[in-house]
């Protein structure tokens, strides 16, 4: 199978990709599971902001997941899930559900992310919590199933 190709997205009205911690914890992650990023962007917590480039990102032809991270909890600026919502076609709450029970023993706080998994058209979106500690516990989780999600989606498997 071809390597899986992910588009990187730190979402924050705080940080740019200068100092971008999560963003390349997650990069780091990425690249030693074998998961190539052609792309990497960053956006403020603005609702229309985030849609708008999460609709650019699944237009294009060079990648299969987008991974974003940041913006998933209570605060009045935490749009991430909401705008998610707004993109994807089918929601894959199994990932969801498992980034936050798998994590829950390390941190009761995982709880306080409320982050949305989908698909839109032939991409996978998974929305990660925004600090660097979190990226990786909850990345682990998910890690392992890409692949067959991704060939899923591809069409490339049977059941
Ligand atoms: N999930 C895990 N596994 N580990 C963490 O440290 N941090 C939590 C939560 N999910 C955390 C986690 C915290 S403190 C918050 S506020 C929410 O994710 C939302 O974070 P975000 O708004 O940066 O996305």
């Amino acid at each position: 199978m071809n390597p899986l190709l992910a588009a990187v997205v730190t979402i924050s009205d705080t940080r740019s990709l200068e100092d971008d911690i999560s963003g390349n914890e997650l990069v780091k992650l990425l690249t030693a599971a074998g998961i190539e990023i052609p792309v990497r962007r960053s956006t403020t917590d603005d609702f229309l902001e985030i849609r708008d480039l999460l609709v650019s990102l699944c237009e294009r032809d060079d990648i299969d997941l987008i991974l974003t991270t940041g913006g998933t909890g209570f605060a009045p600026r935490d749009n991430t899930p909401e705008a998610t919502r707004a993109v994807i076609e089918r929601e894959a709450p199994g990932l969801a559900e498992a980034i936050r029970r798998e994590t829950a023993g390390s941190t009761p706080l995982a709880m306080l992310s409320r982050g949305v998994c989908g698909i839109r058209g032939s991409k996978l979106i998974i929305n990660l919590p925004g600090s660097p500690k979190a990226v990786s516990e909850c990345f682990g989780v998910v890690r392992g199933v890409l692949p067959h999600a991704v060939a899923l989606i591809r069409g490339d498997k049977p059941h």
